[in-house]
């Protein structure tokens, strides 16, 4: 592992003991709901699922509990430890998702929820997910997008680090928020096909609760209306079959 993988490594096994405050409690409940259901309309509901980045398992026990088999690798030792005690029957690997240890054509379907942005190599991800896939499969990923209010991010993170500011935000971690042109790009040119990117949640967990009661409300306007200002970017493609390769 590199230097830059290693620091995101090792904040994830800092915080995966509390982690599950964050999405599985509360708001932050709700957010993730909604960023799995976008996940989830892309799927068949008993397959076997591949989840990039799987964190605690949040994920995989939603597919699991859907009807699914479900198959988890990430980079955190603490957080496959998690998920592994979360999601018993489910499999979980230490490892990062541009050097998938898995057979060729082996899944049916490839999810990826709130890591993307975290990948050094998207595109070796995302041909490493083509190989996994077999044919005519999905892949949904659904991550931060840049929009008004995350384009400063990577810069106020490292601000804040150079300034030792670690405890009013979080460290920087060379996080890259895509825009909907640039998810199309990386899928297309991966070789997906039937790619469709758009923008959702408004209602971000952190926001205090009369704030989050309003943004929930507008939430539906705002994705439908004015998408640039939702946080989350969600990209969806499959693999085509072999027939449908040839006519491309
Ligand atoms: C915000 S958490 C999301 C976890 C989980 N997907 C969820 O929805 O709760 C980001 C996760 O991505 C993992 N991660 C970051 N870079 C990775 C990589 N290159 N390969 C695999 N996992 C990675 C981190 O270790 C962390 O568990």
């Amino acid at each position: 592992m590199n230097a830059a993988v290693n620091k995101v490594s090792s904040h994830y096994d800092e915080v995966a003991d509390s982690y599950d405050y964050r999405y599985d409690a509360n708001f932050g409940k709700f957010y993730y709901n909604d960023i799995s259901r976008h996940v989830m309309e892309r799927f068949p509901k008993d397959g076997r699922l591949l989840d990039l980045g799987c964190g605690t398992g949040l994920f995989v026990r939603h597919y699991v509990n859907e009807g699914g088999v479900a198959v988890g690798i990430d980079i955190s030792r603490g957080m496959i430890g998690k998920a592994s005690d979360k999601c018993a029957s489910s499999d979980f690997t230490i490892g990062t998702a541009e050097v998938l240890p898995f057979c060729d054509g082996s899944f049916d379907a490839v999810s990826s929820l709130l890591s993307f942005s975290y990948l050094n190599q998207p595109e070796k991800a995302l041909a490493e997910t083509f190989r996994v896939l077999r044919p005519g499969s999905p892949i949904a990923v659904c991550t931060l997008g840049r929009n008004l209010f995350t384009r400063g991010l990577p810069a106020l993170y490292h601000i804040s680090e150079a300034m030792n500011l670690k405890k009013a935000c979080f460290g920087a971690f060379g996080e890259r928020y895509y825009s909907v042109e640039e998810m199309e790009q990386l899928f297309y040119g991966a070789g997906f096909i039937d790619v469709r990117v758009k923008r959702c949640s408004f209602a971000h967990y952190n926001l205090a609760r009369p704030i989050y009661v309003l943004a929930k409300k507008i939430e539906p306007f705002v994705e439908r209306n004015i998408p640039y200002l939702a946080y989350n970017i969600c990209a969806s493609g499959r693999k085509p079959y072999d027939n449908e390769i040839e006519l491309l």
